[in-house]
């Protein structure tokens, strides 16, 4: 529990920041510093964190996060000892599906529950632009077997770029109703490394409801809410609804269940935080689950109330987004 009553019951676990991708508004061309291995936490170092969360912190929900979570090996069998967890926890991956088509029954089978794709464009060649790789045949492969997999509902992750896609919208959503994957359309937020965001640039909630709503009949969804990031509108009276993460100016901090740990081992309260708590040198140094977990709560208790993009004196953290895990 943190200081305003939030309960952290949702774990975001970064296995790497390392992505087959170069998305523009997530990394230069040339990628950045990868984090060198001896830093990053080996797969019984992060089992033993996440059985922690899970068995003495009441984490309910992990998800796995990038960079591409895909490209860490041993993902199976890390899922499968996540799985295998009391209470069983659970499961969900957020991934650019580009490697998924030929791992989605694999990773159902170890215990995968869902997943969450992120997919900005559906023409190939703008898609190849933003991504700098052409593979969005591969992504589309990706997200058919997955839902052949059963790893359901597959949720679609769009972010809108002004000049870019903001003429795709309603195309996306089609695209995503046609194939029964849940759409959401994310709000822009500063975790570039390039500190490149604009908030003039970004596209808002509101133009993206207003773009939607030229072609769609959106009405809000009956369906709670709860701590999810997405608002939800019904297309066209249903059942297709489609979400909106409206992060900058409609921010859901309040009812926030969400804590990130990341590939080298730091506890971070909130996506923003500018501060982390190393879990690794304590795990390292020989720490009991009983320090570990009294750490983790005194890092939880510390977070922020929100994310403090309104405020003015808004610090960006150091950490970009792809080795945070969004
Ligand atoms: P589900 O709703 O459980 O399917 O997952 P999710 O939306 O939390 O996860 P996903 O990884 O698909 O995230 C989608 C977008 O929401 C990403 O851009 C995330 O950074 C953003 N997001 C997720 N959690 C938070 C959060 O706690 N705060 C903010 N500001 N954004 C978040
Ligand atoms: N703001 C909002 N969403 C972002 N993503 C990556 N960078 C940003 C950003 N600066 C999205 C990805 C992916 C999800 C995990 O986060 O497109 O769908
Ligand atoms: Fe939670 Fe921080 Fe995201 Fe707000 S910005 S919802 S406090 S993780």
């Amino acid at each position: 529990m943190d200081g305003f009553g939030r309960i952290a019951t949702d774990l975001r676990v970064s296995l790497t920041d390392r992505c087959n991708l170069r998305c523009t508004y997530c990394m230069p061309a040339a990628g950045l510093d990868w984090m060198p291995g001896s830093q990053m936490l080996s797969d019984a170092e992060l089992g033993r964190l996440i059985r922690i969360a899970v068995e003495d912190l009441g984490v309910t929900d992990v998800r796995f996060t990038g960079g591409e979570p895909t490209l860490r090996k041993g993902l199976e069998e890390l899922i499968a000892s996540v799985a295998a967890l009391s209470p069983r926890p659970r499961i969900s991956m957020t991934t650019n599906a580009v490697g998924l088509a030929r791992r989605a029954d694999a990773l159902r089978a170890a215990g995968l529950d869902r997943v969450n794709v992120s997919l900005d464009t559906v023409r190939r060649e703008r898609y190849a632009e933003l991504t700098r790789r052409d593979r969005l045949p591969d992504v589309l492969d990706g997200l058919a077997a997955a839902r052949a997999a059963g790893l359901t509902p597959v949720k679609v992750n769009a972010v809108l770029l002004r000049g870019v896609n903001d003429d795709e919208a309603a195309d996306l959503l089609r695209f995503c109703v046609e194939h029964g994957y849940a759409l959401r359309f994310i709000e822009q937020m500063p975790l570039d490394p390039q500190h490149g965001w604009d908030r003039s640039e970004m596209v808002t909630a509101a133009e993206i409801l207003e773009l939607l709503g030229a072609e769609f009949a959106l009405t809000p969804s009956p369906s709670a809410r709860g701590a999810a990031p997405a608002e939800r509108w019904l297309v066209d009276g249903g059942p297709a609804d489609v979400g909106v993460i409206a992060s900058v100016t409609r921010p859901f901090c309040g009812d926030c269940d969400r804590t990130r740990l990341t590939a080298d081992g730091a506890l971070r309260s909130c996506l923003f935080s500018t501060t982390e708590t190393d879990l690794r040198g304590p795990l390292r140094a020989g720490a009991a689950d009983a320090e570990i977990a009294d750490r983790w709560r005194a890092a939880m208790w510390g977070k922020l109330a929100g994310h403090g993009i309104n405020n003015t004196g808004f610090a960006q953290p150091d950490r970009p987004m792809s080795a945070i895990g969004g």
